[in-house]
């Protein structure tokens, strides 16, 4: 059994003697059965030891509680309910004071709440964060946080589930007493505190009591209907905070039950649970060292990408030079860097003293020669082939033995970058998604001659940078932007159906943005341009070349897919749908109507087909990696677990079927999976995924 609690006494200066409780179960304390078997014992003995006037409860330095153990959900968790173990503290006749550094989150909360009074370390942070993981507070949190700090307020915290720092969470009452110094200073005051309590009435200071103060939450449905579109759990979430103010706790507590049953079952649930692993996994590769993270970064080229990489690498402690050898440009980027903190100052998300220091951390350069000392230079100038060989050349005389060279592609051969230089085992590939400092995730590229130690720092450097780090093969387009590209958003709207219907589908599935709205956004011209300058003729692009012909970029020009009024709002419009209309008449095609499930079929299986053929290529080492690119760079809907889980969801045999009858070349590995009804994480999926990622790297690590 995982876990345990651990019971040392301690002397108060008024003698009198106070059990110390430490959960303990590594890394971060989660309640699994052998912790909730440890509290439910030292509950019970604390009542029967006369001796013991009064209990703490801690996690130990640095970590009070991270929850209740999520891998337990898939397994069934069997033991003690922590409910039942809550309820006990609660009605314990001895004061029970919590003590808390570091993150109290979800049931580790929940067991705070329970508690009678909760002292924080500056350390500590309150959350309640299982609306991410598609549940809610499931062991009293949803019923004594009203009753603590009103139906509202409630609401907000628990659907935004972001966990609060705890001066915040002092004022918002969420803690009561905030304790200066490190954690034995915390204990020490616990200790005389619970001593100085034992003996009082604990009645008032019990939440699991009476009702919550009436509240008017209907505008919260709307609002979280909004926030949180298509999640089913904040709607359960207002569900049980309206039972707290309707109800008395017993009856409340059993609504809470029942909307959290429901919600763990469900397939929104599994999916972001499975999410919560995936997203840690990425970063886990086997055969790779841990490496030291860089501690200066060169960043070639002072556009968009480049300026939001300088930003993001200053804001993680990184020391950057920002090259452009165009002094313009240079300007150009630090003006926008500027402004972007000054914008940040204005709303106080940073204050004036820490946007300097951040400014102070990039050197601005017009010279190659200032990138000698860097522990790694991210390239970050157009998609051109010659340009980039001519940069590597360069940073190859310049930079130091040991440097990571990196490139920032979206989809260019990394091998081919890294010919340019005498160094080939020192290039890889860093794409970042834009806009750099927002976006969370990173690509990895491994070049098939990058040394593993090399990845290693690269895999470090996204660590440091606090992104979602991938680690993926060398192919046209990596994982992310591969996958999504061969959407079927350009068939449908060549096939009959106009954007409005292909957008609507799309964001009722959860897409933030359907494929036409997003094409507007990122702007025709910039593929346009290229499709002109290499004479591409695709006869699935009949309509995008026409809409790039009548200059319809997008918001940029004001029209594109829809036409935008100038706070960028975007309507239908009558000249492109004409347009889009003459295309369909010059191909003989019919406007067609088509169901919500046939829309997303077309738009996405391919993309789990192509999915397939990323794995059995070795690009990606996981299917889950898969869905970690696609979620954390294009927004998929994280609630579906991405587009390998939502396939597998759907059925292998399914997926493969309606593949072929799209006419699509089916990867292999999914006939082989439909044929053998793989399971997503199943042994046998896994094996077969494990073999093509080793038959390409092994050797090289
Ligand atoms: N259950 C099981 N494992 C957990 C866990 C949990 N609640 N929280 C973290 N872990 C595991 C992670 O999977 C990871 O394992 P690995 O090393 O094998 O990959 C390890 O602990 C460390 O986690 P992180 O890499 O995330 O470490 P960080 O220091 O970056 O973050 C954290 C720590 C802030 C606690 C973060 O892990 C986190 O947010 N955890 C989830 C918190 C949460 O959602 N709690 C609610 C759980 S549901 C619940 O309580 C239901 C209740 O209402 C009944």
């Amino acid at each position: 059994m995982k876990g345990q609690v651990l019971c040392e006494k301690r002397t108060a200066s008024d003698g009198s003697c106070v059990a110390v409780l430490t959960m303990d179960n590594k890394p971060v304390n989660a309640l699994s059965a052998g912790v909730r078997v440890g509290l439910e014992k030292q509950l019970q003995e604390l009542t029967a030891d006369s001796s013991v006037k009064a209990a703490v409860l801690s996690g130990g330095p640095g970590v009070f509680c991270g929850g209740a153990d999520i891998s337990e959900f898939a397994t069934g968790v069997e033991g003690p309910s922590l409910t039942d173990i809550i309820a006990a503290i609660e009605n314990s006749e001895k004061p029970v004071v919590a003590a808390i550094d570091g993150v109290s989150l979800g049931g580790g909360y929940e067991v705070a709440l329970g508690c009678h009074w909760r002292l924080a370390s500056s350390r500590a942070q309150a959350g309640l964060p299982e609306v991410n993981l598609g549940i809610l507070p499931g062991a009293g949190g949803t019923q004594r946080l009203p009753r603590l700090i009103g139906a509202e307020k409630s609401v907000d915290f628990i659907c935004r589930g972001t966990p609060m720092k705890a001066q915040k969470a002092v004022q918002l009452g969420l803690y009561d007493q905030l304790v200066d110094g490190d954690y034995s200073s915390l204990l020490q005051a616990a200790v005389e505190f619970a001593a100085k309590a034992a003996g009082q009435d604990l009645t008032l200071r019990r939440l699991g009591r009476g009702k919550a103060k009436a509240a008017e939450l209907s505008q919260k449905r709307q609002e979280y209907a909004k926030s949180r579109k298509g999640e089913l759990a904040p709607q359960a979430i207002i569900s049980c905070v309206e039972a707290a103010v309707a109800q008395d706790f017993q009856d409340a507590m059993k609504v809470e039950f029942s909307e959290f049953c429901k919600l763990m079952v469900g397939p929104q649930a599994q999916a972001l649970q499975y999410m919560f692993f995936a997203q840690r996994q990425c970063q886990k590769v086997p055969g790779l060292d841990k490496a030291a993270a860089p501690g200066t970064c060169g960043i070639v080229g002072a556009g968009l990408m480049g300026s939001g990489i300088a930003m993001c690498c200053a804001e993680n402690g990184i020391k950057v030079v920002l090259l452009d050898i165009d002094q313009k440009n240079l300007d150009r980027g630090m003006t926008a860097i500027k402004k972007n903190y000054a914008r940040s100052v204005e709303r106080k998300s940073k204050s004036q003293a820490q946007v300097d220091g951040l400014l102070a951390s990039i050197t601005p350069s017009t010279s190659y020669d200032s990138l000698g000392h860097c522990d790694i230079v991210v390239e970050a100038v157009f998609e051109n082939m010659d340009l980039k060989r001519k940069i590597f050349a360069e940073l190859d005389r310049v930079c130091k033995p040991g440097c990571v060279l990196a490139s920032n592609t979206s989809g260019l051969n990394i091998d081919s970058i890294a010919e340019a230089t005498k160094r080939p085992q020192d290039v890889v590939g860093c794409h970042f998604f834009s806009p750099a400092n927002v976006m969370p995730l990173l690509e990895n590229v491994r070049g098939p001659r990058t040394a593993p130690q090399v990845m290693a720092k690269a895999m470090a450097f996204g660590a440091k940078l606090k992104k979602v780090t991938c680690l993926v093969g060398n192919c046209p387009g990596f994982i992310a932007n591969r996958v999504m590209n061969v959407s079927g958003w350009t068939h449908l709207i060549q096939g009959g159906l106009l954007p409005h219907q292909i957008d609507a589908a799309a964001e009722a599935f959860g897409m933030r943005m359907g494929p036409t709205r997003m094409m507007d956004l990122v702007g025709l011209d910039l593929f346009g341009r290229e499709r002109e300058r290499k004479g591409e003729q695709d006869p699935d692009r009949v309509v995008f070349d026409a809409m790039y012909k009548a200059s319809r970029f997008g918001q940029k020009s004001g029209k594109g897919y829809y036409s935008y009024d100038a706070s960028r709002r975007h309507s239908r419009d009558p000249e492109a749908e004409a347009l889009i209309q003459q295309v369909w008449k010059n191909l003989g095609v019919q406007p067609r109507e088509m169901s919500q499930e046939e829309i997303i079929d077309v738009l996405y299986l391919p993309v789990v087909n192509e999915g397939f053929k990323c794995l059995e290529e070795g690009m990606a080492l996981r299917a889950s990696d898969i869905d970690v690119c696609c979620v954390f760079g294009y927004n998929w809907p994280r609630y579906t677990g991405g587009p390998m889980k939502w396939g597998f969801s759907l059925g292998l045999d399914q997926v493969l079927a309606k593949v072929e009858k799209m006419g699509l070349k089916p990867s292999e590995l999914l006939k082989e999976g439909a044929q053998k009804k793989w399971r997503i994480n199943s042994k046998e999926f896994n094996a077969g995924v494990a073999s093509a990622w080793n038959s390409r790297w092994t050797s090289k690590l």
